[in-house]
């Protein structure tokens, strides 16, 4: 058995977005559609003694407060195993709203079960994950689910659309708790129809589907930064059939019927942004 291995970690976006309340917990309630991307991170494992994380990105800790740390920590509490080196080659854009410290510590769980073969079903890595943080869980199951309960409550979607987008990163960070805290949902100009956007989603209705997307979350994070509207408003002229904020900020993405207007949306975007990407849905997603 080999002693070291590489695990992909994509990125996420929802591309459906309900607060449903505030919990005793002081969680909020979600109904959430999340969907991963061909934005991906590279971790590289290695069987060692005790936990060492490093990566390419200097923002990054690389300590215990470091959810890729966390899920190792995890692994070696419940398991007589002796321990990992993580190695995190860094894509996705941190504090975006793409759950990138989320998917790196999911694919520390998944790696270090195939690396040690230990033989954790998906049920139980995710109940795991969820310790670790709200988005982890579905950053184990992968591919488009319909994401309730506080994050942990995960309904696999199947995969009817693949998705031409164009995503765009501004130079600011959000604090995803600062963004719950805030939270009003009074303060919500459309309220979303899960139902109806489920519906578009299982009959392949790209055009319905894109009416159907909202994220109430943009209900605070455009108040604070109205970068985040005129960056939605410059996507939709570039001919986006939809702009919206992905998780709780401040990445935004648009999807695009046809791949040129993509590209030129890019080249546009880049005149005012460094973090533009082209991307598509994650291929491979779901099921590992
Ligand atoms: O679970 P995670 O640590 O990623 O969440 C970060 C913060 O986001 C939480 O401390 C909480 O304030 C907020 N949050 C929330 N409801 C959720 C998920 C996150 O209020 N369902």
């Amino acid at each position: 058995m080999s002693n070291s291995l590489m695990i992909k970690a994509p990125a996420k976006i929802n591309i459906f977005l309900d607060v449903k309340g505030k919990r005793p917990d002081g969680y909020h309630e979600l109904e959430t559609v999340m969907h991963q991307i061909d934005l991906v991170d590279q971790v590289y494992l290695e069987k060692s003694t005790g936990i060492e994380v490093k990566t390419n990105n200097p923002m990054l800790p690389e300590g215990e407060e470091n959810l890729a740390y966390q899920a190792a920590w995890l692994m070696m509490n419940h398991f007589n195993i002796p321990g990992v080196k993580i190695y995190i080659d860094k894509t996705i854009p941190v504090g975006a709203g793409l759950a990138g410290g989320s998917t790196d510590a999911a694919a520390v769980l998944r790696g270090i079960n195939q690396l040690y073969n230990l033989g954790i079903n998906m049920t139980t890595l995710c109940q795991w994950g969820a310790q670790i943080g709200s988005d982890v869980p579905f950053c184990v199951l992968g591919g488009t689910a319909l994401v309730r309960g506080r994050g942990e409550v995960l309904t696999p979607l199947p995969s009817t659309m693949s998705l031409h987008m164009v995503l765009v990163k501004p130079n600011f960070e959000l604090s995803t708790r600062d963004v719950y805290q805030a939270f009003n949902r009074d303060k919500v100009e459309v309220l979303p129809a899960g139902e109806r956007f489920l519906d578009a989603w299982y009959k392949c209705d790209m055009i319905g589907m894109c009416k159907e997307m909202v994220n109430v979350l943009e209900s605070v994070s455009v108040r604070q930064y109205p970068e985040i509207f005129y960056i939605k408003q410059r996507l939709r002229q570039t001919g986006a059939l939809v702009a919206l904020m992905s998780g709780s900020g401040p990445s935004v993405f648009a999807i695009f019927d046809q791949q040129d207007l993509a590209r030129k949306a890019v080249d546009l975007m880049n005149l005012s942004y460094r973090e533009v990407y082209q991307v598509s849905s994650y291929t491979s997603g779901g099921g590992y």
